[in-house]
């Protein structure tokens, strides 16, 4: 196999506490990162680098692992432009704008779907996402759901079944009729193509006690949980989610003391969304609070047509900083090694011997700049398992 050096790094995250600086960043200056197909195997000062095939000069720019986005709703077809603008004039987020894309979801083809992932995945890449998850949700019959997944998971293996995203407009004189059929012949046919169960749990989409099972069906038919909690308001959803171990308990805008408690005694990931809060214009989930509890906190983008339509890590990470009482360490941590633990991942989320080789090299000397300068497009190439997947600009 060959290897290749990218040498002249100004500074580099490895996410690795034991190296560098000794900060949970790793962050070493004036590195090197040594790829051997599709792994890092060395990690340090450049003028220590090992004897390579080839080299890459990074010329004094900073290198981080690559994002790891573990939250979006990909799998759709049309957009909710009118919605936004009535939403910037005045008018609130409800959730039932879902069916308008369950509509236009269930009218497309494969084909349509499939172009569509793939150029918001395209677009991800370019901004340094190198591992994501999607979900389904805007299907909400057995067929749609079942179809939605398995053109997922041809583009990533962190796939999750959301039958419950909303009750289908189908059952909607028959809630507990719905609850049924997501965890019986819906979930039979999903769970070949799925990794992962959520559920939004929130008032006007599912309760605590249709969660419960929800889950819980999902569970036993090998599914790991992950659940949509306390994203509009208060609600059972976060202390659900500990108790049934789940990887993630996402948006987590509305938390009690309890809450907050619970998440830092437990082993569930708070995954903030503030590309939600942006694009709804709601208050921002407090990142501070969590810290200092010592709850894990995962930053990804949410990115789906309706709450959340940016597929930008980058986005998120200046929002975070700016807005959510984060310093930007925190933030890139929260989008690299965060994302990882919400996807229960060890070997994406950091640049340590051993890990997938998927770095982001960044047009500045450091991974504060995507804080500092926001919506200026930083990324500068990228490799996802050792290959080149974006050009070096
Ligand atoms: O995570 N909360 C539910 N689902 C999405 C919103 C989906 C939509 O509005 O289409 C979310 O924000
Ligand atoms: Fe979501």
């Amino acid at each position: 196999m060959t290897t290749t050096a990218v040498t002249h790094i100004a500074s580099l995250v490895t996410n690795d506490p034991s190296l560098g600086n000794g900060t949970p960043l790793g962050l070493i200056l004036d590195a090197a990162v040594v790829i051997e197909g599709d792994r890092v195997v060395w990690t340090g000062e450049s003028s220590k680098a090992p004897a390579t095939d080839s080299a890459v000069d990074a010329s004094g720019r900073a290198v981080i692992p690559g994002f790891v986005d573990s939250h979006s709703h990909l799998i759709f077809a049309g957009d909710r432009t009118q919605e936004f603008n009535a939403r910037m004039s005045g008018r609130a987020y409800s959730a039932g704008g879902i069916r308008t894309t369950v509509a236009a979801t269930r009218a497309a083809t494969d084909e349509q779907l499939a172009a569509n992932v793939a150029r918001y995945l395209a677009e991800a890449l370019r901004q340094g996402t190198t591992t994501f998850e999607t979900k389904s949700g805007y299907g909400l019959t057995v067929e749609d759901e079942a179809r939605a997944l398995r053109i997922a998971a041809r583009h990533t293996e962190e796939v999750t079944y959301l039958g419950a995203h909303i009750v289908s407009p189908d059952y909607a004189d028959d809630p507990a009729g719905y609850v049924d059929l997501v965890t019986g012949p819906m979930l039979d046919a999903c769970a070949p193509y799925a990794r992962w169960i959520d559920v939004f749990c929130e008032k006007g989409a599912f309760d605590g006690d249709q969660a419960r099972a929800i889950l819980t069906a999902g569970k036993a038919k090998g599914l790991q949980p992950r659940v949509h909690a306390g994203k509009l308001s208060y609600g059972p959803g976060v202390q659900l989610a500990v108790e049934l171990d789940a990887a993630s308990a996402d948006h987590c805008t509305h938390l009690t003391d309890a809450d907050v408690d619970a998440l830092a005694a437990g082993n569930t990931v708070a995954t903030l969304l503030p590309g939600a809060e942006f694009s709804t214009r709601a208050p921002w989930p407090d990142a501070r609070r969590l810290l200092d509890a010592g709850v894990t906190v995962a930053l990804s983008t949410d990115c789906n047509p309706g709450s959340s339509f940016t597929s930008s890590v980058p986005f998120c990470v200046a929002l975070a900083v700016r807005d959510m009482g984060m310093t930007p360490d925190e933030a890139l941590w929260a989008a690299t090694a965060g994302g990882a633990a919400a996807l229960r991942r060890e070997d994406v989320g950091r640049l340590a011997p051993g890990a997938r080789a998927d770095l982001v090299l960044l047009d500045a000397p450091s991974h504060v700049h995507l804080a500092y300068r926001p919506g200026v497009p930083l990324v500068a190439g990228v490799w996802r398992a050792g290959e080149q997947a974006v050009p070096l600009g």
